[in-house]
This record gives C-alpha cells, sequence and structure tokens, in this order.
C-alpha cells in the first residue's frame, strides 16, 4: 500500500511557475499548502534520468532532502511510436534553449516523412518523495494522434499538434478547462490523490 501524505504542507519541485500554478490548483481540495522549489531558493538538479520516472524522482528527492518537507515532482514530455518513442524525455530539450516550440514541432513533422503511423501520447509522471528516501510514483497518459500544421494557440509545448482521442480538436485549440480534465497530468494526479491524499472523512 502507498504511503499516505499526513502533512499539511508540501514543496513542490519546479522552478517553471506555470507548472506550479497548475500543481497548486490540483492540490487545492485538499488543503494541502504549497511551496514551490523556486521561491526556496532549492537548486534545480540535472535531469539524468532515462525514464520520466528516473527524472520525476531525482528531482522530488533532491528537493525533499533540501527542505526536510516532501516534495512533489513531475516529469512529462510527448511519446511517438513510430519515432522509437522520441522526443520523449528530450520533449523540452527538442524546443532548444529559446524555447522554440515552433521549431520542435517542425522537427516532428519532419521525422515522420514517409511514415504513415501518427499516434502519439502525452505521459507524465509525478512523485512524491519524503525527507527519509521514501517516494510514491503514479503514471500518467493521454492517448492520441498528430496533425500538421500545428493548429491553435491555447496551451503550450506540443499541444497544437496534438489531438487526443475521441476528439477532433487539438490540446491548442481546446478549452483549457477540457484538456486539463483528460490530460496526462490530470490522469496521473487522480491515482497520487486516490493512494497518498486519501482525507481521513473518505476512508
Ligand atoms: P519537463 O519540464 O522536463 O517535464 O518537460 C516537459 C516538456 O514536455 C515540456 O516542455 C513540453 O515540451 C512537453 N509537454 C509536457 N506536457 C505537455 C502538455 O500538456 N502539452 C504540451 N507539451 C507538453
Amino acid at each position: 500500500m502507498a504511503r499516505r501524505f499526513a502533512g499539511e504542507r508540501l514543496v513542490v519541485a519546479t522552478h517553471n511557475p506555470g507548472k506550479l500554478a497548475e500543481i497548486a490548483e490540483l492540490l487545492r481540495p485538499f488543503e494541502i499548502g504549497v511551496a514551490g522549489a523556486g521561491v526556496l531558493g532549492l537548486p534545480e538538479p540535472e535531469e539524468t534520468g532515462a525514464s520520466f520516472e528516473a527524472n520525476a524522482e531525482l528531482k522530488a528527492r533532491a528537493a525533499a532532502q533540501a527542505s526536510g518537507l516532501p516534495a512533489l515532482a513531475d516529469d512529462s514530455g510527448l511519446v511517438v511510436p513510430a519515432l522509437d518513442g522520441a522526443p520523449g524525455i528530450h520533449s523540452a530539450r527538442w524546443a532548444r534553449a529559446g524555447r522554440d516550440f515552433a521549431r520542435a514541432m517542425a522537427e516532428v513533422e519532419a521525422r515522420l516523412a514517409g511514415k504513415s503511423d501518427r499516434r502519439a501520447s502525452f505521459v507524465a509522471c509525478l512523485t512524491l518523495a519524503w525527507p527519509d528516501g521514501h517516494v510514491e510514483s503514479f503514471r500518467g497518459e493521454a492517448r492520441g494522434h498528430l496533425v500538421f500544421p500545428p493548429r491553435g494557440t491555447r496551451g503550450f509545448g506540443y499541444d497544437p499538434i496534438f489531438v487526443p482521442e475521441g476528439g477532433s480538436e487539438t490540446f491548442g485549440e481546446m478549452d483549457p478547462a477540457r484538456k486539463h480534465a483528460i490530460s496526462h497530468r490530470a490522469d496521473a494526479f487522480g491515482k497520487l490523490a486516490a493512494a497518498c491524499f486519501v482525507r481521513e472523512t473518505d476512508t
């Protein structure tokens, strides 16, 4: 059985204000106070892991050890089976230092030339780490397919080329509330909450 979170405050191990806001929103119903790793001045470890799980765990562990509080980290990306899973854990890096996602999406399109399999998934791994080294990790997925050229100006990253299963709009065109209800992060968070954020009144 997963270890339950019994405290009142945790660190969200990200220096990205957008991710911090999204995770704080997901935690709100559980009345858990949130501090960002950036605000606490915690270091940002290098993502040297070979999987989403390994990278989420190393970020969460580093923040829990440095702060003495339980810490939550996420690692996510776009997985394209016809590209052997790329860009995968390198999703942010494909946009290079300028965070140029038009370039990253063009790279995906170029590498898919001549391939008919357009399936893709967004994957997210959320890890909760305690200062004693214990971790709990949960993987979430949103399945769909890729379209070119990119469509829509909402969302971020690879959203304009991803159409979720059963839909016709890209994540970049979709109402953000709808995207957040079906996203890979929401899927992972639902599993984490069910296992670790069980409230006394729920048992
Ligand atoms: P991380 O910060 O190392 O986890 O990098 C995640 C990267 O994956 C982001 O920079 C995006 O490129 C991509 N990504 C993850 N989730 C999404 C999403 O919901 N929409 C679009 N791109 C995403």
